[in-house]
């Protein structure tokens, strides 16, 4: 029988650090309202030069290092994100070409808040049925890009960053023994932030929308692509999922809930983690919780605290550790996972990660100008605007006093235009 095994893990957070005194500054609120409504301190935001792909990579890159494997035993990348850089190509396409996984499959995944757990459950699956024998399961957004910084009802609950995970193959017993990915659609009006290229009048949209009585309810949605949330309704559900979802994947796993070590729930709310803890039984102590610093990074928040965990020394080998997230759509999800034994880290493959990385980079030009070039062999028109180029993780470090921000009002008030967001890429 084959087993998936998390041996890899990384991070990357923004430098850019927002406390809740800053967003005092934008909005009506109060570090002791965020804080005592969500547990909430502060947020990193995504500089001109991040985006959802330039934090996957450097994610990636260090859970690479961690797995101690090189990107060209990578058989399959995910990357679950609701705020991906382009429509298409996906956000793991950049990730594969910046990293040189040259034998990779890549797709993104979308399922909110619930997207890393999803993308663990599918790359799960795809190991233990011997389709790959290594995957990158990454959680990125830039959820600063879909916030209405008027609405201080969402704009103080949620953040930047990326994580990621390796999940190798093995016959050793242990890794992601089960999970449960589940879904109501009909809760959609929830939770959402409306797409971009939707660029129809509003009224027009309005119109279909009552006229077929879908989308995201009755009420006619915003066009301006913020994300909208009914937070009374939203903590409700996760109150009630969070709980049920544990309890699903620990009777999968054959697990008691007293048999848990470590709690990873998704970062939303410390109250909605506090309750749903206390409804199972997990004592405080066991239950993993990084919301103070970061907010609610929505599919970048388990992985976040995963290699948070695993860095701390939380996460022990053979410790039973329930991850459990729920967001918009509605999704929810959980994966019961035996924890690994540590890796050593090998400065060889390392050191032959950034070589490739490099490398990778001059591949990818060179591969461009020879198809622009069999274009004007052919004698075709130069069509291509801007096209998408891989992202190199190293233009996302940027510090600016210390990681906090002087000016309390976020660089991008609205979502970046595509060509804006190819720009902060170069
Ligand atoms: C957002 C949340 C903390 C709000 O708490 P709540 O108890 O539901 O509060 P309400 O929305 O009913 O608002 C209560 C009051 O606080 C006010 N308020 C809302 N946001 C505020 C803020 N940031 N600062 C100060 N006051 C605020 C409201 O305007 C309201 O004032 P009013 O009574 O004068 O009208 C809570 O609903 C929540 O956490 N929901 C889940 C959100 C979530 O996790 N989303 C992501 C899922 S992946």
């Amino acid at each position: 029988m084959r087993y998936a095994h998390i041996t890899g893990w990384g991070k990357f957070i923004p430098e850019r650090v927002m406390t809740n005194d800053d967003m005092a500054k934008l909005v009506n609120t109060s570090d002791g309202w965020i804080r005592k409504m969500t547990g909430i301190g502060q947020r990193h935001l995504v500089g001109p030069k991040d985006s959802c792909a330039t934090m996957a990579t450097a994610a990636a890159l260090e859970a690479l290092d961690v797995a101690n494997i090189s990107a060209a035993q990578i058989g399959m990348i995910i990357v679950a994100t609701s705020t991906p850089d382009y429509a298409f190509p996906s956000t793991a396409c950049l990730v594969q070409d910046a990293l040189g996984a040259d034998n990779a499959g890549a797709f993104d995944l979308s399922a909110a808040c619930s997207g890393f757990i999803y993308a663990l459950g599918m790359a799960a699956d795809a190991i233990k049925a011997k389709s790959v024998d290594y995957a990158l399961v990454i959680g990125s957004e830039v959820m600063s890009r879909v916030l209405d910084w008027t609405d201080r009802n969402t704009c103080v609950l949620f953040g930047d960053g990326a994580g990621a995970v390796v999940l190798q193959g093995s016959d050793q017993p242990g890794g992601v023994l089960s999970t449960v990915l589940r879904a109501d659609g009909s809760g959609g009006d929830m939770l959402y932030v409306r797409s971009n290229y939707n660029s129809m009048p509003e009224t027009v949209q309005a119109a279909e929308v009552v006229q077929s009585n879908g989308g995201p309810g009755s009420e006619a949605p915003s066009c301006n692509g913020y994300l909208k949330m009914n937070g009374r309704e939203v903590f409700r559900f996760a109150t009630r999922i969070l709980e049920h979802a544990t309890r699903d994947v620990m009777y999968r796993a054959g697990w008691q809930a007293d048999e848990i070590d470590v709690f990873v729930p998704h970062q939303a709310n410390i109250r909605i983690i506090d309750s749903a803890a206390h409804a199972l039984g997990i004592p405080t102590e066991k239950v993993f919780s990084n919301i103070e610093h970061y907010g609610n990074t929505s599919a970048a928040s388990i992985p976040i605290a995963i290699c948070e965990a695993a860095s701390l020394g939380r996460l022990r080998p053979n410790d039973k550790v329930v991850m459990v997230g729920f967001g918009a759509g509605l999704t929810w999800g959980a994966a019961a996972v035996e924890w690994g034994t540590p890796r050593i880290l090998n400065r060889t493959n390392r050191t032959l990660n950034r070589v490739r990385l490099g490398a990778a980079g001059m591949r990818s030009r060179a591969r461009r100008a020879w198809r622009r070039m069999e274009d004007r062999l052919a004698g075709a028109d130069d069509t291509t605007h801007s096209p998408p180029k891989a992202p190199h993780p190293s233009h996302s470090h940027e510090k600016s006093n210390n990681g906090h921000s002087t000016d309390p009002v976020p660089t991008e008030k609205v979502p970046l235009k595509a060509e804006e967001r190819d720009a902060s890429k170069l």
